[in-house]
């Protein structure tokens, strides 16, 4: 979705916007532009239509354009066309205030027309300019501060935002506002930074401020400040990014989602050891999940009736490979929801149910509502996210933070891995703590699942077979995933991997379901992947397999080392490392996002930025 950046200091400002911007690209954009001014002169205001480098080409990298101060913004059109006007930043009607906006403002027609009835006119179609010309309007009407009148504003606009502004009377200044769509405040040596996203100013700072809900900011070269919507002064901590610089370059990867890939043994790793008790280095030590580092007490656990997972695209996947994990370590009923859904539904649950929030970003809109609809419930949020900060991680209850380090790319890899593991950590600990599950195997679980990260390279060493596969299937026009169970969860993240970047139609089915009505879509040719890692299923999930073979279906086969006799029906076969079979989506899923990310590469595709998607969907 859309970017900030701003940037007030003793260097020149549009530079250094422009680089910001460049690092949010990942997120999904049509148009960006930038304002810039130097003392009390106005802002200078250039915008696109495009990609950041037209923008880039027009001010000549930024150095065309002078000041010191300045607000930058790459936007995913809303409201209006993408088109130079609709581009931010927006100017009120005589240039006294000048904003960038990440979010929607839903009664921006309402306003619209009050500042009509009242003389304002508009130049563009989006919201944006809406709440320009109404922080203007406040300001001027009852000769307000800044603050002021941007808390009267939030007062009166309804919706999600993230929003940096400029007044002209505030020369060196840069204002700010959130609600429900992320915004950091960064603290340098040479000057303050602003950022929808931490990758924006890490080439400056880690010293990061979090503004809360509702909090305005007031930036200058030497000087951070919040304040409430009263008006009152509120005082922050700052929080040190542990993320280095290079963790969002390309580190000679051809694209983030390659290198992403290439992390996950890392990531995976530093997920589990972050959560043990125990040497993870001796063979023989007895390791236990550190339950008590998320503050869940063996007494909560206790009297827990339901799980309830929700997340929105892969963080949903995980859910649905966990609810089989949970309930078969557990024994606790589990259910799984799409956080859209649920957020509408009115879902019944026992008091003593435990909602897990899965998100990587922590921002996503409907996710954060799910989680808040759970906490109007009183019930026990936990989320399991990757961006410390965010506003999930900052809301829930209990957060088990994943250690994947900041995903680019806008197909999740390895932020899914990690979910996955803190959701087999979580199942493990829950498991004992509710007497299902003894102290030795606990310890042999986890041993077994430090061997996964080693899992991982071994599979990603042999890559290239996955490459020559993907190769003959780039034209394909469907793709079919079956699988029964967990195999069935890793169905749905192999397809929708496959459809997100390289544009082939994909529909992952549980495989008993193929008779009721998919079957009759294989024609001579259709590439049918079988999912097959659980041995209970393998005989089933193979049958189905033969089914569709008989009606001319090509059969990719992926399943354990071991199951050699795969070869006889498939006419191409994958074999991951045995594992214990909790643990099977882990190893399974690698080969499927490799599929879809050759098959993007032959096909000449933007991997890392698919068309019409953006990595963090902050609004409905
Ligand atoms: C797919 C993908 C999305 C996200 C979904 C949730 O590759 O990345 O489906 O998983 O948008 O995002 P988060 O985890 O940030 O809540």
């Amino acid at each position: 979705m859309c970017g900030i950046v701003g940037y007030v200091g003793v260097n020149q400002a549009a530079p250094i916007l422009l680089e910001g911007l460049s690092k949010l690209e990942y997120r999904g954009y049509d148009s960006a532009g930038i304002a810039v001014r130097e003392g009390k002169e106005d802002p200078v205001v250039v915008k696109a239509k495009g990609r950041l480098r037209v923008l880039a080409d027009k001010t000549d990298n930024g150095k065309a354009v002078h000041g010191t101060c300045g607000i930058g913004h790459t936007r995913w059109a809303t409201h209006g066309a993408p088109s130079e006007s609709n581009a931010h930043p927006h100017v009120s009607n005589d240039r006294s205030v000048t904003a960038v906006h990440n979010g929607i403002f839903e009664n921006y027609q309402e306003i619209r027309d009050k500042l009509l009835r009242n003389g304002y006119t508009f130049y563009s179609q989006t919201d944006t300019e809406a709440a320009v010309n109404l922080i203007d309007y406040y300001y001027k009407k009852y000769k307000m501060g800044p603050i002021d009148a941007i808390a009267k504003t939030m007062v009166r606009v309804r919706g999600s935002y993230a929003l940096a502004v400029m007044f002209r009377d505030y020369p060196g200044e840069i204002y700010i506002a959130r609600k429900d769509a992320p915004l950091i405040v960064g603290a340098g040596t040479d000057g303050n930074y602003i950022a929808s996203d931490v990758p924006a100013i890490l080439q400056h700072t880690r010293t990061v401020y979090y503004p809360d809900n509702l909090m305005m900011g007031r930036i200058t070269a030497d000087t951070i400040e919040f304040y409430d919507l009263n008006g009152d002064l509120v005082k922050l901590d700052p929080v040190e990014i542990q993320w280095d610089a290079s963790a969002a370059e390309k580190g000679g990867y051809e694209h983030f989602m390659m290198k992403e890939i290439h992390e996950q043994p890392r990531a995976v790793a530093d997920t589990i050891r972050s959560y043990l008790k125990g040497d993870p280095d001796k063979e023989d030590a007895l390791l236990s999940v550190d339950l008590g580092k998320i503050g869940i007490t063996d007494e909560m656990l206790k009297g827990l009736k339901e799980i309830c997972i929700v997340g929105c695209g892969s963080a949903y996947h995980v859910g649905v490979t966990n609810q089989y994990v949970f309930e078969d370590l557990v024994k606790i009923p589990v259910r799984v929801e799409l956080a859209s859904e649920y957020r509408y539904r009115k879902p019944v649950l026992d008091p003593e149910t435990l909602v897990i929030i899965i998100s990587q970003s922590g921002e996503t809109a409907d996710s954060l509502a799910a989680l808040r609809i759970s906490k109007e419930h009183g019930l026990k949020t936990l989320a399991i996210v990757n961006v410390v900060g965010s506003s999930i991680a900052r809301e829930a209850d209990y957060v088990l933070q994943t250690y994947a380090g900041p995903e680019i790319a806008v197909a999740t890899t390895k932020a899914y891995s990690t979910q996955l593991i803190g959701c087999y950590l979580l199942a493990i600990g829950f498991a004992v703590s509710r007497g299902t599950m003894q102290a030795h195997e606990e310890s042999e679980l986890l041993h077994e699942l430090l061997t996964i990260p080693a899992k991982i390279q071994k599979i990603l060493e042999d890559k290239e077979r996955i490459q020559w596969f993907a190769a003959k299937f780039a034209n394909a026009h469907d793709v079919f995933f079956i699988g029964r169970g967990i195999d069935y969860g890793i169905c749905l993240e192999g397809s929708l991997k496959m459809k997100e970047i390289s544009y082939i139609h994909s529909e992952a089915y549980a495989a008993g379901e193929l008779k009721h009505g998919t079957i009759s879509l294989i024609e001579d040719g259709t590439l049918v992947i079988g999912v097959l890692t659980q041995s209970e299923l393998y005989e089933k999930t193979l049958s189905n397999l033969v089914e569709v073979k008989s009606r001319g279906a090509y059969l990719m086969g992926l399943t354990m080392s071991g199951n050699f006799d795969i070869e006889d029906t498939v006419n191409f076969a994958v074999f991951v490392p045995k594992t214990d079979e909790h643990f099977a989506n882990s190893l399974a899923v690698i080969p499927l996002q490799l599929l879809g990310y050759y098959i993007a590469v032959s096909k000449g595709l933007d991997v890392d930025k698919p068309r019409n998607l953006a990595k963090s969907v902050t609004v409905e």
